[in-house]
């Protein structure tokens, strides 16, 4: 095995939320990376990604565990790394070369020679020509090539890009990866190794020597899996689909493990986490998977690409829908259950009833607000309740985000009503006691 370069050694970080109590971003995470690969890594959003690159590159320290660079402890941002973001935070008033030129300019380089450099950078990625231009002026595939260069005239042996290609369309995310790769393979580059967080399985099993897929809550590499094909890859090709196919069955099999919408009995906690899906691709899914050509089962990836979702999202739909006992998942497959079918056939009245019945069997914090509403005489809560509940396992971001999915679920299950304006959580006209 390659020297590493960065080590991660049980690497643990907290962050404090607005009421002052901790919570656990990263646990013991352990991670090399190492001279000569490229390294992937796949995980839920909010699973402590982002974090665990800005420790690589000392932006933030660690609370507990080790970082080594090149064998020395890591104390602040080192020399030899770079990121690259998805946003792409040029600034507007400065041309490409300017641009690019910032960081040497930082060090202290005259600027002759960081002129040269920077001319060097920016043709190495394909931008020749547009030195003068100024962002607004450049599409993004291109300002995020000015991203790039920016990175690599530094001459970084680690490069991290972080979620680099996530806010180009399609084509033009695939075209900057390949150009990478291929400089990558040609040696033109100066970095040594590439970690790259990303959403797109794809995308990590084109790219990785190593794809690791990390867990959330707390964050920490949970699977390994080697690709061990040369590059460049076939995209179509039976072992990099095999691959794709066997990540996703890694992801989907971790979050049933985690318990986070899991089948088998593993129940969700009041505070936990919910899918981010709304009901409309939740039954948008339910129903392409009961139809021809799927008939009730079908390959994850394919899913995707019928369905127009990306992995996350598929992912989440696919954890919501296992969680409400209308699918189950196995090695990479979706299957409805005969519940998940009859809901794809039944009418909107039917629909609404058994997900309501699902929810109040199977989400603890929608159970917990019906069953609040039909204690209270008044009839009605204000969600600060519910929002101060979660505030105790989640940011206060989390709280919300998986409060908004439990009102939206519930209202569609008829379990209650909610008021936008004033944030008042109430029973359902429809049930409400006459008292007269
Ligand atoms: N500076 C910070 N202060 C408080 N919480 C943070 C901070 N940075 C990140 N977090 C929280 O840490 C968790 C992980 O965030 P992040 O590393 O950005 O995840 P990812 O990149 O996997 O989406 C999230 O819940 C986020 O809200
Ligand atoms: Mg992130």
């Amino acid at each position: 095995m390659n020297a590493p370069i960065v080590e991660l050694k049980s690497v643990g970080k907290s962050f404090r939320s607005a009421d002052g109590t901790a919570r656990s971003v990263l646990e013991n995470v352990d991670f090399s990376l190492r001279e000569g690969e490229i390294v992937a890594l796949l995980g839920k959003s909010g699973s402590g990604k982002s974090t665990m690159l800005r420790i690589m590159a000392g932006l933030i320290s660690a609370d507990e565990g080790q970082v080594h660079y090149r064998g020395l402890p890591l104390y602040g941002p080192a020399d030899g790394i770079s990121m690259v973001f998805q946003s792409f935070a040029l600034f507007p008033w400065l041309t490409v070369q300017k641009n690019v030129e910032l960081g040497l300019e930082a060090k202290g380089m005259l600027p002759d020679e960081r002129a040269i450099k920077a001319k060097a950078a920016i043709e190495l990625i394909g931008l020749s020509g547009f030195e003068g231009a100024l962002p607004r002026e450049l599409s993004g595939g291109m300002r995020q090539r000015v991203g790039i260069a920016r990175a690599l005239v530094m001459e970084p042996e680690v490069l991290l890009m972080d979620e680099a290609f996530s806010a180009l369309d399609v084509l033009t995310g695939e075209r900057l990866r390949e150009d990478i790769l291929e400089l990558w393979e040609s040696g033109r580059l100066p970095t040594k190794a590439i970690l790259v967080v990303s959403h797109n399985i794809e995308e990590a099993v084109m790219m990785a020597d190593r794809v690791l897929v990390f867990a959330s809550d707390p964050g920490r590499v949970r699977d390994e899996l080697a690709v061990k094909l040369t590059r460049p890859r076939e995209v179509e090709g039976s072992e990099v689909r095999g691959l794709i196919d066997k990540v996703y069955g890694l992801m989907t099999a971790g979050s049933m493990r985690a318990g986070r919408g899991a089948d088998k009995g593993v129940k969700l906690g009041l505070g936990d986490r919910l899918p981010e899906v709304g009901i409309s691709s939740m039954e948008g899914a339910l129903e392409i998977l009961a139809e021809e050509p799927y008939l009730g089962r079908a390959d994850l990836p394919k899913l995707a690409e019928d369905t127009e979702l990306n992995d996350h999202e598929l992912l989440d739909v696919a954890s919501a829908l296992t969680l409400l006992g209308f699918a189950q998942l196995e090695q990479g497959d979706i299957m409805l259950t005969e519940l998940g079918s009859r809901y794809a056939l039944a009418d909107q009245a039917e629909r609404k009833a058994i997900f309501g019945q699902q929810l109040q069997n199977n989400v603890p914090l929608i159970a917990y607000i019906r069953h609040g509403l039909v204690q209270d005489p008044s009839g009605d809560l204000h969600e600060d309740l519910f929002l101060k509940l979660l505030h105790f396992t989640l940011s206060e971001t989390d709280a919300l985000a998986v409060l908004r999915v439990a009102v939206e679920w519930g209202r569609y299950g008829e379990l209650f009503e909610y008021d936008f304006n004033t944030g008042i959580l109430n029973m359902p006209a429809s049930e409400e006691v006459d008292i007269t």
